[in-house]
């Protein structure tokens, strides 16, 4: 991997060297937090599913009434060139798009893209095996459907968590079960069907994933999630970009089946791999 100080990023129209790379204090993401983002992989020099992240990205964009400075096709070489230059084994790339400079700091100004690749390191199998234990937190993003960047809340509770002696928290609303600050999120029920929540997530490419592969063999459905649905669950899993799939073992009190990371949730980490290693074929 290339040290930190030959590190580049994509800043306003301008490939910069890391440690210059700057937006002004009139970006209207620092004035009011107002952008947007996504955030891919990359092995070996190689983005996985690129295409989905992508069609994210100018959703989130649109949605938010940001338009993209630049043109997909220049878009994708310019984070080809990044990758190139910066040389990292393992990397997410985080594609930023804000409310641009903003002279009353409130009107959109012309938005401010960003390409920034950083160094990406994949739960450990300790993690794995041991399974997450989660909190709860009665809350629902803003805009759910966009990937903003706006992650106050999951940011504030995590003295919470550790003071829980917790690795993350679930939002629900009413009872009703969305997803993670950063992560969606599955249960097993005791039939063996696989569920998500549907309503009120960002709609995660490695949730879209796993649903695929849950599909093949199992019977997995989009649906409501509630918190008396984990009770009863058999096994409970959280799915990201950087995480894959982990077993969630535990929810406040309640512990989910045997208290172990279960069959399904790992047979589908093996599945979610090998689509991977395929996807890079
Ligand atoms: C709010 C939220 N939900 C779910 C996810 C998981 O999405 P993905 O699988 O595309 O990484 C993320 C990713 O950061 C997220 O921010």
């Amino acid at each position: 991997m290339s040290s930190e100080n030959k590190l580049h990023a994509y800043v306003r129209g301008e490939i910069v060297p890391l440690d210059q790379a700057y937006l002004h204090v009139s970006d209207l993401s620092i004035q009011r937090g107002y952008g947007i983002f996504d955030f891919l992989k990359i092995i070996d020099g190689q983005p996985l599913f690129m295409e989905d992240y992508l069609a994210r990205f100018y959703t989130s964009a649109r949605l938010m009434h940001l338009p993209v400075p630049l043109s997909d096709e220049v878009l994708k070489a310019t984070i080809f060139r990044l990758v190139e230059l910066n040389e990292m084994p393992m990397a997410g790339m985080k594609i930023i798009l804000t409310g641009g400079y903003s002279d009353s700091g409130y009107d959109i100004g012309e938005p401010s893209l960003l390409l920034i690749q950083q160094p990406l390191s994949l739960p450990g199998q300790a993690m794995l095996e041991r399974g997450l234990k989660v909190i709860t937190h009665s809350y629902i993003r803003e805009i759910p459907e966009v990937k903003t960047i706006n992650y106050t809340m999951g940011i504030r509770l995590v003295n919470k968590i550790k003071e829980n002696g917790a690795d993350d928290v679930l939002y629900h609303t009413g009872g009703v079960v969305t997803e993670l600050p950063r992560c969606n999120f599955f249960i097993v029920k005791r039939d063996g069907t696989v569920v998500t929540p549907v309503e009120g997530i960002l709609h995660g490419i490695t949730r879209k994933h796993v649903l695929e592969i849950a599909g093949k063999k199992y019977k997995a459905v989009e649906g409501t999630v509630t918190l008396d649905d984990i009770r009863q669950a058999r096994e409970a899993f959280l799915t990201s970009t950087t995480k894959r799939i982990l077993p969630v073992v535990q929810v406040d009190d309640v512990v989910i089946g045997n208290g172990k990371p279960g069959a399904v949730t790992l047979a589908l980490l093996q599945d979610l791999i090998k689509l991977e290693e395929e996807s890079r074929k």
